[in-house]
């Protein structure tokens, strides 16, 4: 989704937010853009569709002014107007003094603009950021207020979520950032700034930050910067953060595409989300301790999430109920927000989201607090909007995930809400502590994720054989179905080949009738009690003629028979079965897409993280 960087300080602009917006690119858009200003208040506009590599050519042609003392850069995902260059951002008012890029939607953009139109105010692109910054202009020019409360004043009218950073051609030694709903980052070193949608722009310059909450602006001027409220004219406290950060998060290394390393790092991240959280027979989840009398006494748990992460949800449904017997309601998070409730204050809400910063996650979670809910979020990134918003949380540290298909962070939640039902199960009596010991004992089944990855290549093969299919279906029961959803949604991603995960079972009432020689079947079949059922399933496909792909733990000669292709993976627990099954689809839709020669890391209308509703 929409990427924002800006740069305050006496460096050459441009390079810092052309690499600023490099580091964007794997959250998803369709147009790039770059003002920068220089000390006399020259502004200079520069935007392109397309990729930001066109934007750096343009600007390299064209010569990047280094007197510049201030900059702000974008890369647009459209929502209101189409992707082209007169929509993408910075965008200028009428009298060219006020610049500004956005990220979120201005829900109440018509009526603003009939209104500014009716002041005889043009127009020239089709988005609902140049209402905003027509209108922030509009309040300049009549005099009577300054550029901080021009900006202000125009926040208080605009309906929706935003982030912005303005600046303005009077004042070019000022730049104001603002945030209600998407976030923004500061970054502060000495004598410059640096503005984020998220850290990934800033983190490689300084680690100094401060995470914008909503309705709050940082005014800079000169080299001096206040916090201040969007409501009042009130300043608050700076709360300035250090953070660490690996830089090999955003190098792809050996690897040609982001998710193909981040596929391979999750024999680290995998035990990263577990290691320090267990003793031989207990699990330690400090983020949690606060309020885990409240937890431990709740009988109704809610998970909300969306996309994977909802995924990782149903699992933890299945373990929480397996293992500490409470019943667990799992709803995606859009319907969560509107739907009729049951939550209340003797209810547990789980946020799932590996970005902490989903839109619909995000109002989820402000409605089970308004509800009184106990919140807790399992989030990939610190600082986030949701780990702010959620009472308390588990961090699933597996770095920062850029592939914009998501796959070490679903591992790593499945890790966490493993961890988690085995704490409840344990803190409510229902579960042994010889059981709680054997479940515990990661040490060989952390080693069988390396055994997995070596199986690349035979995966490979497989996944080539089946790159022109057009329809798949993934077949899971138990707590492999949202493994096959899993599956499919990856290949839908980033192969863009349609593809459907259901029950095993559930696939005779209905989408056995798309079944034809041409159609290859995922089976995801653990040696476990679901086994013969499966292969039941499995016979009525072949019966049908389908393609059969098998995933499974057993080595029986039956499945040899009935499989055109087999995927054997080592015995494991019922839990660690998921993830290795998981890591085996995760390569093949990844090889699929690779077949296809398509741009595995940012597959065409997607975003990394969906900050709109
Ligand atoms: C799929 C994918 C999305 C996200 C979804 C939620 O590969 O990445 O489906 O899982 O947009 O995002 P988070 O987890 O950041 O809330």
């Amino acid at each position: 989704m929409c990427g924002i960087v800006a740069y305050k300080g006496q460096k050459n602009c441009y390079p810092i937010l052309i690499n600023g917006l490099k580091k964007l690119e794997y959250r998803g858009y369709d147009s790039a853009g770059v003002a920068c200003i220089t000390e006399q208040g020259k502004i200079t506009v520069t935007k392109r569709s397309g990729k930001v590599k066109q934007l750096e050519d343009v600007l390299k042609k064209h010569g990047m002014n280094k007197k510049c003392i201030g900059g702000i850069a974008h890369t647009r995902w459209a929502t209101h107007g189409r992707p082209n260059q007169i929509n993408a951002h910075p965008h200028i008012d009428e009298s060219a003094t006020i610049v500004l890029v956005h990220n979120g939607i201005i829900e109440n953009y018509d009526p603003i603009k009939k209104f500014l139109k009716s002041k005889k105010v043009k127009f020239k692109s089709e988005t609902d950021t140049e209402v905003l910054v027509q209108l922030i202009g509009y309040f300049y020019k009549k005099g009577k207020l300054n550029f901080e409360q021009s900006v202000r004043a125009a926040l208080q009218r605009v309906d929706g979520a935003y982030a912005i950073v303005v600046l303005n051609k009077d004042e070019p030694d000022s730049m104001i950032a603002a945030r209600k709903g998407s976030p923004l980052a500061l970054g502060i070193n000495e004598k410059e700034f640096f503005v984020g949608s998220d850290i990934s722009p800033i983190i490689s310059h300084t680690q100094q930050i401060i995470y914008l909450e909503d309705s709050q602006m940082a005014v800079i001027k000169n080299d001096n910067y206040e916090i201040k409220s969007i409501d009042k004219d009130i300043s608050l406290p700076k709360i300035v953060e250090k953070i660490d950060y690996k830089i090999d998060d955003y190098d792809k290394g050996k690897f040609k595409f982001f998710m193909h390393k981040e596929i391979h790092e999750q024999v680290d991240t995998i035990s990263n989300s577990i290691i320090g959280r267990t003793t031989e027979h207990n699990v330690i989840l400090n983020g949690l301790l606060e309020y885990w009398s409240q937890i431990e006494a709740s009988d109704k748990i809610f998970i909300t999430a969306c996309g994977t992460s909802w995924h990782a949800g149903l699992i933890g449904k299945n373990l929480i109920e397996r293992f500490a017997k409470v019943p667990v309601h799992v709803e995606y998070a859009s319907e969560f927000r509107y739907n009729r409730t049951l939550v209340d204050n003797k209810s547990v809400v789980i946020a799932i989201s590996q970005s902490g910063e989903t839109a619909d996650t995000l109002a989820a979670i402000k409605k089970a607090n308004d509800y009184g809910a106990i919140t807790i979020g399992i989030c990939n990134v610190a600082g986030s909007s949701i780990s702010r918003e959620t009472d308390c949380g588990v961090f699933t540290r597996c770095g920062h995930e850029i592939g914009v298909a998501s796959t070490k962070a679903f591992t790593a939640q499945i890790s966490i809400l493993y961890l988690f039902a085995l704490k409840l199960a344990s803190s409510r009596k229902q579960i042994s502590k010889s059981a709680m010991t054997a479940h515990l004992d990661f040490s060989s089944s952390l080693r069988k994720v390396r055994s997995v990855l070596r199986k690349e290549n035979e995966i490979k093969k497989i996944a080539l054989k089946y790159k022109n299919a057009s329809d798949f279906l993934y077949l899971g029961r138990g707590l492999n179905f949202p493994v096959a959803l899993e599956g499919a949604l990856k290949l839908k991603e980033i192969s863009y080949i349609h593809a459907e995960g259901y029950p095993a079972a559930e696939m005779k009432h209905g989408p056995i009738a798309l079944v034809d020689k041409n159609m290859p079947n995922v089976f995801i079949v653990p040696k476990d009690m679901t086994y013969e059922k499966i292969i039941s399933n499995i016979e009525e496909i072949r019966s049908r003629k389908g393609k059969i792909i098998i995933i499974t733990d057993s080595k029986e000669k039956i499945l040899k028979d009935l499989a055109h292709d087999l995927i054997i993976i080592p015995k494991t627990n019922h839990y660690m079965f998921c993830v290795l099954a998981t890591i085996v689809l995760q390569l093949f839709a990844y090889y699929i897409a690779v077949g296809k020669k398509l741009n595995v890391d940012q597959p065409r209308n997607l975003a990394k993280s969906v900050t709109v509703e």
